[in-house]
């Protein structure tokens, strides 16, 4: 079954060409970085109008590098939210129109759920699973216990990790996206400063990162207040050790109170080297099923590939042209 998937919730552009939920033939990505960049996050304007540019090229892109006809596509799969509303209104529009232009199903899927589903371009799933799902908007730990089966077992309390990566990077004038920029300096430092690390005992499932992220900012303006010299990669450092103490202790001792068969860990910021490293360094006695760099932040691929699963649950909308854009309702 080869579907033809479309992802536009935030600033990437990007569609793909996946077959039977497995194998990616291509996966056309472009990030509009470059042009948030100077406003120091996503401008959801902005974002929505660099779609609309890029859109049919991306399509057509897709199509070609996967070296298939139109006429192979099965399926068209489209992410409905959650996301930036204009963005993914584009995406929806665009998919609708190829969908029903060239009598082909439609499908919706979850921002979210196509997170999850990126672990399966590289292994198995076996259930019953939790999945760590850390993104700039999200911070979830969910016990999937088959297929489409997914109970939500604990969230933030207030910041998503990759907001808080975002925010701690700004206030070090580090740039945006900040997640990368954080990771790549904190290997470059030391862990010398101790922040807090919010295990919030007695919610075992849930996070909250703002207090640590408002401990950097307290840290930075005390040193610079007392003229104090400091290396940025030592904070970024002792940051990443605290976050990533956090994620892979709450992670572990969730998979071993649920007795889960595997771990995903999934989302933009399950491309963090510390995290990963530190999630297989310390959880041994569990498979650990982590998306290759590529598939963790967003893409057309892992839609593609929970569309499959989709359909094979619950078929494509069939008068999509008139539900297509109320698609976003549709979970
Ligand atoms: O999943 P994603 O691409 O978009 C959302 O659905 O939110 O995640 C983007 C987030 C951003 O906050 C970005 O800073 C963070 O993922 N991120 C990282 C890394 N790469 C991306 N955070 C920490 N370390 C990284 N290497
Ligand atoms: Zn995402």
């Amino acid at each position: 079954m080869i579907i033809l998937s479309v992802e536009t919730s935030c600033d990437e552009t990007s569609v793909a060409i996946t077959k039977d939920g497995k194998s990616v033939l291509s996966n056309a990505v472009l990030s509009q970085i470059n042009i948030h960049q100077p406003y120091g996050g996503v401008v959801p304007e902005i974002a929505s109008r660099a779609h609309i540019e890029s859109m049919l090229y991306m399509f057509d892109k897709a199509i070609k590098d996967a070296f298939i006809k139109v006429s192979d596509i099965d399926l068209v799969a489209v992410t409905q939210g959650p996301g930036l509303i204009g963005s993914l209104l584009v995406g929806i529009n665009a998919a609708t129109t190829f969908a029903y232009a060239n009598n082909i199903p439609l499908m919706g899927v979850n921002h979210l759920l196509g997170h999850i589903y990126a672990a399966q371009i590289e292994g198995n799933m076996q259930f019953p699973l939790l999945t760590l799902l850390v993104s700039g908007g999200h911070t979830e730990l969910l016990l999937v216990k088959d297929h489409l089966e997914i109970e939500l077992l604990g969230t933030t309390l207030d910041d998503a990790v990759g907001e808080a990566y975002d925010k701690v990077a700004r206030m070090l004038g580090l740039g945006y996206p900040g997640g990368p920029i954080v990771d790549r300096l904190a290997h470059q430092g030391e862990a010398i400063y101790n922040l807090p690390k919010p295990f919030l005992k007695n919610e075992p499932f849930n996070f909250s990162f703002s207090g640590l992220k408002s401990s950097v900012l307290n840290l930075v303006h005390n040193m610079k207040q007392r003229n104090e010299t400091f290396k940025v990669e030592d904070v970024c450092a002792s940051f990443q050790e605290s976050v990533t103490e956090v994620l892979v202790e709450k992670t572990k001792n969730a998979a071993n109170h649920l007795g889960v068969k595997q771990i995903i860990v999934a989302g933009g910021v399950a491309a963090n080297k510390g995290l990963r490293t530190k999630m297989k360094a310390r959880i041994t006695d569990l498979e650990i099923l982590t998306p290759s760099i590529q598939y963790c932040t967003d893409q057309a691929a892992m839609i593609g590939i929970a569309a499959y699963y989709q359909f094979k649950k619950h078929g494509a909308l069939k008068d999509y042209y008139l539900k297509g854009s109320s698609a976003i309702n549709f979970v």
